[in-house]
């Protein structure tokens, strides 16, 4: 569970996020939206303490994280996916995904357990085990980031904009994959620009704009107003 309240985020003298509020519990999934530079990076980082509010809390699992270093916030289960990837090029696709749980301190029976849960997960990466990261499409490095996070057995994942540069199948065969996870449990906060693809995922959603939240509510609900969300969209 995460629980937002009420932060605003300075980067230097601006202000970039202004009395942001949201929950996420286990098991739903909820997107916030919303246009390039409205500050939806920032408040990922900002959960994931990479950035301190600079007022308001943050809870998760009851705790204020403030002061918390990010690697043991993922530690503890809170694991963000950032925007652009960023798996390790030059590691193969099975050492991207051991080497992050093993660092963490998982054991290797865990680790062997997960590597089977993601190739299940996407086909392709057991395909794919034994090739570098760098060789492989947007599509499969956006997987291969997903199942990544996924080894740390997360309670909460953040992820930032999935979809960008990716064909529309590939968006949707991981969109399809974030809403099965909500729906065994975990916490997903997805962070997208493709606005009516996260609305169809989302069970809540928030819109995002110039770091305030514009618009919230069920995302069946934003979907159906769409002349709203294109107006906040731009
Ligand atoms: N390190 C930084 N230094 C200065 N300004 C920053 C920094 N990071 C973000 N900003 C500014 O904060 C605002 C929000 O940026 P942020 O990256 O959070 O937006 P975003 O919604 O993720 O955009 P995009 O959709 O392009 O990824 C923008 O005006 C951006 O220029
Ligand atoms: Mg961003």
């Amino acid at each position: 569970m995460i629980e937002v309240d009420h932060i605003d985020v300075a980067i230097g003298p601006v202000g970039i996020l202004h009395d942001v509020s949201l929950r996420l519990a286990p098991g739903r999934l909820v997107t916030v939206i919303g246009a390039n530079g409205a500050g939806k990076t920032t408040l990922l980082r900002t959960l994931s303490n990479i950035v301190s509010p600079r007022s308001g809390t943050i809870r998760f699992d009851g705790r204020p994280t403030a002061g918390i270093k990010p690697h043991l916030l993922a530690r503890a289960g809170l694991v963000h996916v950032p925007q652009g990837r960023q798996i390790v090029p030059g590691l193969t696709v099975r050492d991207n995904l051991v080497i992050g749980a093993d660092r963490a301190g998982l054991d290797a029976g865990t680790i062997a357990e997960g590597l089977e849960r993601e190739f299940a997960r996407f086909p392709v990466l057991k395909e794919r085990q034994h090739i570098l990261g760098g060789n492989l499409s947007g599509g499969e490095q956006q997987m291969l980031a997903v199942s990544r996070a996924l080894m740390m057995r997360p309670k909460v994942l953040l992820l930032d904009e999935p979809s960008l540069g990716l064909a529309p199948q590939v968006v949707t065969t991981i969109l399809k994959a974030l809403r099965g996870l909500a729906d065994d449990g975990l916490s997903v906060l997805l962070v997208e620009q493709l606005a009516l693809l996260a609305l169809d995922t989302a069970d809540e959603a928030h819109v995002l704009q110039r770091g305030r939240v514009a618009l919230s509510g069920p995302a069946a609900e934003l979907r159906r107003d769409r002349a709203v969300i294109e107006s906040y969209l731009g």
